[in-house]
């Protein structure tokens, strides 16, 4: 049963097949919408979300399937004390395929190794979040035209940010690219993200708490929010909250060409007076989400 947990699950080639597929569905969206009739997509999610989980409905209302949901903890049998492994069993009886977010750190891979149906891993906890990955990597592609060759500054919470650890590890496949880390200390990039994806494969990376000193340098500058809820205290997070905030003024000293992208949801990372520079491409991020995992579902469905 082919799922993805890790976004290393995928080969270039197949991430390149899925950017050309999402394209051909913004470009021919008629074309995709009965390719998934019939079919039904279950979407756990443990974990609060907006975008994730809306994008998967509408995406795989696009295709002409349907959805079945579950949307918090508190309102499935995981609060009665159901483990993952019985709620794959379970959930494999009513559905063709699942989408997963939860807080434990492995729980989509285990919904995986216990299901009969395809899992996709929209999120665990602090770990990896391989659809977000997709999107921001077909938001690459349409701004960029390319993988390869790019000076790529994270900033923000590298510590939890389960997308950052995401793309760092899809990024450092491709020729030529650069990593510019920018956090706190206390935010920096966990050591194992930092040994598998950068030191072993020899990717060049710099890592300062100084966002303005490499901003001139970046093609792409991937903002994040500091992740409250995997904060052991309160005063911490209060501390380190507002360590980035992006604004106009200091947008004038980046590239005319940079690529500005977050995950979204943001807090304060990015001052809404951004969001009209043309460098700004948080918001076609979202949009773009919806075709990837249109793309993504009907690939895993295909080969199920
Ligand atoms: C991200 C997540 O859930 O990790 N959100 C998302 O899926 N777009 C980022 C975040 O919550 O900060």
């Amino acid at each position: 049963m082919r799922s993805l947990i890790d976004i290393t699950d995928l080969s270039k080639e197949e991430i390149a097949e899925l950017v050309d597929t999402a394209q051909d569905m913004i470009a021919h969206p008629e074309k995709y919408a009965h390719a998934c009739d019939g079919k039904i997509l279950a979407a756990l999610f443990f974990e609060p979300s907006t975008r994730t989980r809306l994008s998967f409905e509408s995406a795989m209302q696009s295709l002409g399937g349907s959805v079945i949901s579950v949307s918090s903890a508190a309102s499935s049998s995981a609060a009665k004390g159901e483990s993952v492994a019985d709620t794959a069993k379970t959930v494999s009886c009513y559905s063709d395929i699942m989408a997963i977010r939860h807080p434990k750190e492995g729980a989509a891979l285990v919904l995986a190794k216990n299901a009969l149906v395809p899992v996709i891993n929209a999120g665990d906890g602090g770990h990896c979040h391989p659809t977000q990955t997709l999107t921001d990597l077909l938001t690459i592609y349409r701004e960029k035209g390319r993988f390869d060759d790019l000076t790529v500054g994270l900033c923000g919470d590298l510590k939890f940010g389960r997308t950052v650890h995401s793309l760092i590890n899809a990024l450092s496949r491709y020729s030529g690219i650069r990593f510019v880390l920018i956090s706190p200390e206390e935010l920096k990039l966990p050591s194992y993200v930092k040994k598998d994806a950068i030191k072993d494969r020899g990717i060049p990376y710099e890592q300062t708490e100084d966002l303005m000193e490499v901003l001139p340098k970046l093609d792409i500058l991937y903002m994040t929010r500091v992740q409250r809820e995997r904060f052991f205290n309160e005063e911490d997070y209060l501390r380190l909250k507002d360590s980035y905030v992006l604004t106009p003024e200091k947008l004038r000293v980046a590239k005319e060409d940079l690529c500005i992208m977050h995950p979204l949801p943001r807090v304060n990372e990015i001052s809404v007076a951004v969001d009209d520079d043309p460098r700004a491409c948080y918001f076609k991020q979202v949009r773009n989400g919806r075709y990837i995992r249109m793309a993504l579902i009907l690939k895993l469905l295909k080969e199920a």
